[in-house]
């Protein structure tokens, strides 16, 4: 490569950059064609694995939101609409209108669609909690669920959460779950295996979060997918789900927990990413210098992330689209604006930490 050629290079890169840089202007890039209406590049223009959003059926009815959701990412997860709650509305009765329409819309536009969530203790519809049945029967109609849900989509929901936060805080001890009651300490094994069996195609994951920042849960996760692998029982990866602060927990903490995920030839999965930048309370509005520890905290992770091996890069996944949509404002109570995008459908600087450290890994 002769020296020309790589100055070139190198200002190429760098005018790329600026228009990066500039993208919270209305000016348009000509830098990749897909997201040409959109005045800014794509995070999926950019990452080298899926970057995902989860998404409500109901969003589906703005194009502004559709546009942007196509234009930036290229996978979905459900935020509430595939778990078995809304689905599974009795025995033998299944509400499918929301999660069809989410994978619908997935599919005619290019995009894939993760699982969330077959098993949540959070999320047990009740008559299945009071199911009248003995133990046997209460397995047969959950592997039922599983192999109905899972053919139902398969091909086109190319992974599932097998299991969503089966360890509880601070002990780390199984939740004492309807699965667990009924099926036994071994129900996660039993769980991935119907799966499997189910859509032997589909990349199975155990999510949670906590794992990072809480050593009891961290070790018994661990503990579970060791013995999970010892006995050849089918697990893929492993979701973080990463609900975190500005400022909380240390990236030191975050990288040895993926790292660990990795070092077990799991695929890792930041699947429910979402930055708060008001914890303690002390905003009611937001602040640019909040907005910037939010921008800085968005690429350190991504940057961290990018440093795995590329196999077992499964993706990472906003846990919705614009600030006033986040679960988190009720779920803590507090004014929040932990995602990339303001309510004005605009990339705020959370964005630009996303493409810094994309861009840097390119
Ligand atoms: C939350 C959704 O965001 C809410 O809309 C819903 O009401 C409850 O669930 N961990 C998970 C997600 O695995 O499923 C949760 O999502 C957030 C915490």
């Amino acid at each position: 490569m002769n020296n020309k050629y790589s100055t070139n290079k190198i200002y190429i890169q760098q005018l790329i950059l600026v228009l990066i840089l500039a993208m919270g202007c209305s000016s348009s890039t000509d830098a990749n064609e897909d997201t040409d209406e959109l005045g800014f590049v794509g995070l999926k223009t950019l990452a080298d694995h899926p970057v995902g959003v989860a998404i409500q059926a109901r969003h589906l009815d703005s194009s502004q939101r559709t546009d942007l959701i196509t234009g930036v990412f290229d996978r979905i997860s459900a935020e509430y609409e595939m778990k078995p709650v809304p689905i599974w509305t009795g025995p033998d009765s299944y509400n499918w209108a929301a999660s069809d329409a989410l994978v619908d819309f997935a599919g005619s536009n290019g995009m894939t669609v993760h699982g969330h969530t077959l098993a949540w203790h959070q999320t047990t519809p009740s008559w299945l909690a009071g199911f009248s049945g003995d133990d046997t029967a209460f397995e047969a109609v959950v592997e039922d669920y599983i192999s109905t849900v899972m053919q139902r989509y398969a091909g086109r929901v190319v992974s599932w959460d097998v299991v969503n936060e089966a360890f509880a805080d601070a002990s780390g001890q199984l939740r004492n779950s309807i699965y667990r009651q009924r099926m036994g300490d071994d129900y996660i094994a039993k769980l991935f295996e119907m799966a499997r069996t189910a859509d032997p195609n589909a990349l199975l994951f155990y999510n949670d979060y906590g794992t990072i920042w809480d050593a009891n849960k961290r070790n018994a996760m661990f503990a579970m997918i060791d013995d999970l692998q010892a006995r050849g029982v089918p697990i893929d990866g492993v979701g973080l789900q990463m609900h975190i602060t500005y400022d909380f927990p240390t990236m030191d903490a975050i990288i040895a927990t993926m790292d660990a995920i990795a070092e077990r030839g799991l695929l890792v999965h930041i699947s429910e990413l979402d930055v708060r930048i008001n914890a303690l309370g002390d905003l009611t509005a937001f602040t640019r210098e909040r907005g910037e520890l939010q921008a800085e905290r968005i690429r350190d992770v991504v940057a961290a992330y990018n440093q795995l091996p590329a196999e077992q890069q499964f993706g990472i996944t906003m846990w919705g689209l614009a600030d006033s949509d986040s679960w988190l404002i009720n779920f803590w109570g507090n004014p929040e604006w932990p995602l990339l995008f303001n309510d004005r459908f605009n990339p705020k600087l959370a964005y630009e930490g996303f493409v810094e450290a994309l861009e840097a890994a390119q």
